[in-house]
């Protein structure tokens, strides 16, 4: 009785006061791997996905253009493996995929994707130990109680011109995540997609410090 009263309360309080200044909540990583076995992820699949992942895909190869070599990507809450599957003929100088879902990294790793690897670390604890082009966050962030401080502990891992990619679906209060993102990051483009049903994502790349906007188209 008393434990359901203080889950209800907790329930509340993040309802009404946490999550509408953004704090995001985690699933539980029991769920996490029962979701994965029964392939509920397998949406991601889909038609309706794809645009969300074409236009992150997108702004890695804008962003890998400039560099003399292929890209190294380090992909947040990686799932199983979907990014990179698309991203494949593209082709990355290394790819590191994160997840703390042990039956997530299993299907990815399935894939045998060139120079890869898949790990299952938390992206709230784990410390990157090499350099990344870009750091890529695709529906994931908003699983943890404070994205901005997450990506600030990835900055350093990132290379001199490296880019944060996040990408977030329009739901609940995703609309505080950016506002918290977005005080400590500067966010040098951003894309909108809407699927026939009416879902949207915001797609969103993000450099430390203040860079300037070039070509852009003058109306
Ligand atoms: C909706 S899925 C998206 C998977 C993948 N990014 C994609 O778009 O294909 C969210 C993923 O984030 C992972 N995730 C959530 N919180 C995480 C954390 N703190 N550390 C690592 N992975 C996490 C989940 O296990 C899940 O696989």
């Amino acid at each position: 009785m008393i434990k359901a009263a203080l889950y209800y309360a907790q329930k509340l309080n993040y309802k009404l006061f946490l999550a509408p200044k953004g704090y995001g909540m985690a699933i539980p990583t029991a769920v996490l791997e029962q979701q994965y076995k029964e392939g509920i992820y397998g949406f991601l699949d889909s038609l309706d996905e794809r645009a969300n992942y074409m236009v992150t895909i997108g702004y890695i190869h804008h962003f890998a253009e400039s560099l003399k070599e292929a890209p190294r990507l380090l992909d947040l809450g990686c799932g199983h493996g979907r990014l990179p599957e698309l991203l494949a003929p593209f082709s990355w100088k290394s790819y590191v995929g994160l997840d703390k879902s042990v039956e997530a990294i299993k299907q990815a790793e399935a894939a045998g994707f060139n120079n890869s690897k898949f790990l299952v670390a938390d992206f709230e604890e784990y410390t990157p130990d090499e350099k990344f082009d870009c750091i890529v966050s695709l529906g994931s962030i908003h699983y943890v109680p404070d994205a901005a401080a997450v990506l600030k502990c990835f900055t350093g891992a990132l290379s001199e011109n490296g880019v944060f990619i996040v990408s977030l679906w329009r739901h609940g209060h995703n609309a505080a995540i950016w506002r918290n993102i977005e005080k400590h990051f500067e966010v040098i483009d951003s894309t909108v997609v809407t699927n026939k049903g009416g879902v949207s994502w915001d797609i969103k790349v993000f450099r430390n410090g203040k860079q300037p906007l070039t070509g852009n188209r003058q109306s």
